[in-house]
């Protein structure tokens, strides 16, 4: 028999091309909060149109509200006129705002932040210069956005809701056993804390980060329960020591900044650990050879927007900069989806 040629296929080119369609749908879905609403009561066409102020022909919201249930976001009794919809099982949990599961704040910041910044992707490549709020002010991202409240708020919500999946399998993944103290540099409203603290309990936990961010990691922390075990911490971590601890952790922390940065914290952490301690980073590491983890390529190109001179890197990369730093030992933990934790033990 003759070996079969696959047949050229447009379809997924048209798929990725025509992406930021249904990805705008949901996005305006996520924000309008449609997913919180359907899920205290299934709602009809008429009424999520009143709810939402929409001034649309009922044809157009219902195309809205049927992309979501081809999407397998929504389900729906009933059509056109007469449909009735709810949230799927996966958007009841993870997209309504008042459960503690909702991963929702990562999408309202694209919506409101990056869907606007990446159309700029082009002018980024031939610059080479941040597309954001930063660009042409002569101020880093978090200068840029703690200025505001609200996007301070916003910024902090994002940054749970694309680790809350990786930062729960870390917590149950990685073997504490040998560790007491963990310290999380640049850790946001302290989720990382809250997780290895809520799934190991000898351990004590510090959640280190810039001033204006210290309000809500409280927050969370007391919400939790937890203020006997987790302490914050504000300080700028270029300038200032490092906690003496037996776990360093940075999440999406080495990708903001560039190659140099990144080795002066990595080597700040090798000075402040012990013997045996561990320092890790949780990140969308890319694989190797750059041939598969689009999340993780994508989110370096992210940084090109957001930051200028960060980048993701792959595991080698990772490797490198560890030994560099003195590190005897690397390993790597895959988590939620993409992401993995990279870790370099001091022994
Ligand atoms: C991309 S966010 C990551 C947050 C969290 N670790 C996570 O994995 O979701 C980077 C964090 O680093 C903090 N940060 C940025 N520059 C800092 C600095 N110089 N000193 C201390 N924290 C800083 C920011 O406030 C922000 O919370």
């Amino acid at each position: 028999m003759q070996p079969t040629t696959q047949q050229p296929n447009p379809a997924s080119i048209m798929q990725v091309g025509l992406g930021f369609w249904p990805s705008k749908v949901l996005l305006t879905a996520v924000n309008e909060g449609l997913f919180t609403h359907l899920a205290k009561k299934p709602l009809s066409l008429k009424e999520i149109k009143h709810l939402f102020h929409w001034h649309c022909m009922d044809r157009h919201a219902s195309d809205f509200l049927d992309t979501l249930v081809a999407l397998k976001f929504l389900k729906r009794e009933g059509i056109g006129e007469n449909a009735i919809y709810s949230n799927a099982d996966d958007t009841n949990v993870f997209l309504d705002k008042e459960k503690p599961s909702y991963i929702g704040g990562i999408l309202e910041m694209m919506n409101n932040r990056l869907f606007g910044f990446w159309s700029n992707l082009d002018e980024a490549m031939k610059t080479g210069k941040l597309q954001n709020e930063a660009a042409n002010q002569g101020e880093n991202l978090y200068e840029a956005i703690y200025k505001s409240p609200e996007k301070t708020r916003e910024f902090v919500h994002a940054m749970t809701g694309i680790q809350i999946g990786n930062f729960i399998a870390f917590s149950t993944k990685f073997d504490f056993s040998k560790y007491k103290t963990l310290c999380d540099i640049g850790g946001s409203g302290a989720m990382l804390s809250i997780q290895v603290a809520k799934h190991n309990p000898h351990m004590s936990c510090n959640s280190f980060d810039l001033p204006p961010i210290e309000a809500v990691a409280k927050e969370n922390i007391n919400y939790f329960n937890l203020s006997d075990r987790i302490k914050t911490t504000t300080g700028d971590f270029f300038t200032d020591p490092f906690p003496k601890v037996d776990v360093i952790v940075m999440g999406h922390i080495l990708h903001n900044w560039s190659e140099e940065k990144k080795l002066n914290l990595i080597k700040k952490a090798y000075e402040a650990l012990p013997e045996g301690g561990a320092f890790v980073t949780i990140e969308n590491i890319i694989d190797n050879q750059r041939s598969q983890n689009i999340l993780g390529l994508t989110m370096s190109l992210n940084m090109l927007i957001e930051t200028e001179e960060g980048f993701d890197y792959t595991h080698d990369d990772f490797e490198n900069w560890a030994k560099q730093a003195g590190f005897k030992t690397v390993d790597q933990i895959p988590l939620a989806g993409p992401a993995s934790a990279a870790i370099a033990y001091k022994y």
